[in-house]
């Protein structure tokens, strides 16, 4: 009796690693030499009164490796299936990497190249009021060069707007922190204008502002000189008299793309030079709205919008590109790093 019950330890505890060890194990057990013929054999000279007994734990013993040898054979057989299926010198899947957008990878280049000379970042809000989209800025009410931007008014009243220009930010910064200052605004602005393929209701631009003693307008120009250097490789740039209410003299930035091939020409309608943003010194009246001094302090801004820039390097044909999500057009700014 004992025996047999090792051998129901035995054979419930048993696994196999492989087919083999199992015949192993049912050979054993099961085969006419093996120990439960045996068992069965060995009945009739067990006395009468423990025929019962014996016979019962027999049988547990008879079923418990029966059910064993099912069950490993069944698991034996799964993992042959698999395995004829699986073929492991099949290549691994590649997970593709998205890209980063043309708008984002060319605004975080803006930015990385002037955080080198002491940029740093400063944003505020789209929805903005009156006094730090306008007002403030030199654009008193009803003064005729607020209709240079088509504005969004929002529902909530006429002070309420989405911003036209990322020159709120400028206002807000001012406002807060004392001079020196330099930083650089990205962020999305918001014109009514009529959508053409040139045009967009909403659009990026990232603003430039430093406040010091004695900047000049030698320093705005090296200041972007440096930059278009950095961003298109172009150092020479001209600055043409023009106007922003906020700045005084102001001026829009050409840079010397060159006519050296075709696309040059057509980009630059065969002048060579294509222009890229706006500037100028900022007007002593901006500076007094945000009670810095004027007689110490002077300062320079820019702005410029990012389509327009993306759009010169990456030679992009059509500016609602930008919004379409055409998956062969995003694919291929994968290489880009920023
Ligand atoms: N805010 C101007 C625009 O949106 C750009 C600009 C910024 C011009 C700073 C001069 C100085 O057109």
């Amino acid at each position: 009796m004992d025996q047999i019950k090792k051998y129901i330890d035995e054979a419930r505890e048993f696994t196999a690693q492989n087919p083999a060890e199992l015949e192993e194990f049912r050979i054993k057990f099961l085969s006419k030499k093996g120990i439960l013929n045996d068992l069965f054999a060995r009945f009739k000279e067990v006395p009468n009164e423990q025929k019962k007994e014996f016979g019962q734990v027999v049988n547990e013993l008879k079923n418990i490796v029966n059910e064993k040898v099912a069950t490993l054979k069944e698991s034996f057989e799964n993992i042959g299936e698999i395995h004829s299926k699986l073929d492991l010198t099949r290549p691994g899947e590649i997970h593709e990497l998205g890209a980063r957008h043309p708008i984002n990878i060319v605004k975080n280049r803006i930015i990385d190249i002037f955080s080198r000379i002491g940029f740093t970042l400063s944003d505020g809000p789209e929805i903005e009021d009156d006094w730090h989209n306008f007002t403030a800025l030199n654009l008193p009410e009803h003064h005729p060069a607020r209709d240079m931007q088509d504005t969004f008014f929002i529902e909530k009243g006429p002070d309420v707007v989405l911003r036209t220009h990322t020159s709120s930010v400028q206002i807000r910064y001012m406002e807060e922190n004392k001079p020196p200052m330099r930083i650089l605004s990205p962020g999305r602005v918001y014109r009514n204008e009529a959508i053409s393929s040139r045009s967009h209701m909403m659009f990026h631009q990232i603003e430039g502002l430093y406040i010091d003693k004695d900047v000049s307008f030698a320093d705005l120009r090296q200041t972007l000189s440096y930059f278009t250097e950095a961003l298109f490789g172009k150092s020479k740039i001209r600055l043409r008299p023009s106007y922003f209410p906020f700045t005084e003299p102001s001026a829009e930035v050409d840079v010397y793309w060159g006519l050296e091939t075709e696309t040059d020409y057509r980009m630059t309608k065969g002048t060579g030079w294509l222009e890229i943003m706006g500037c100028g010194m900022v007007d002593p009246n901006v500076l007094k709205n945000v009670n810095i001094d004027p007689e110490e302090y002077t300062g320079f801004a820019f702005g410029m919008g990012i389509e327009r820039i993306a759009l010169l390097l990456y030679q992009i044909g059509d500016i609602r590109m930008y919004t379409e999500n055409d998956i062969r057009f995003l694919e291929q700014f994968k290489s880009e790093l920023f």
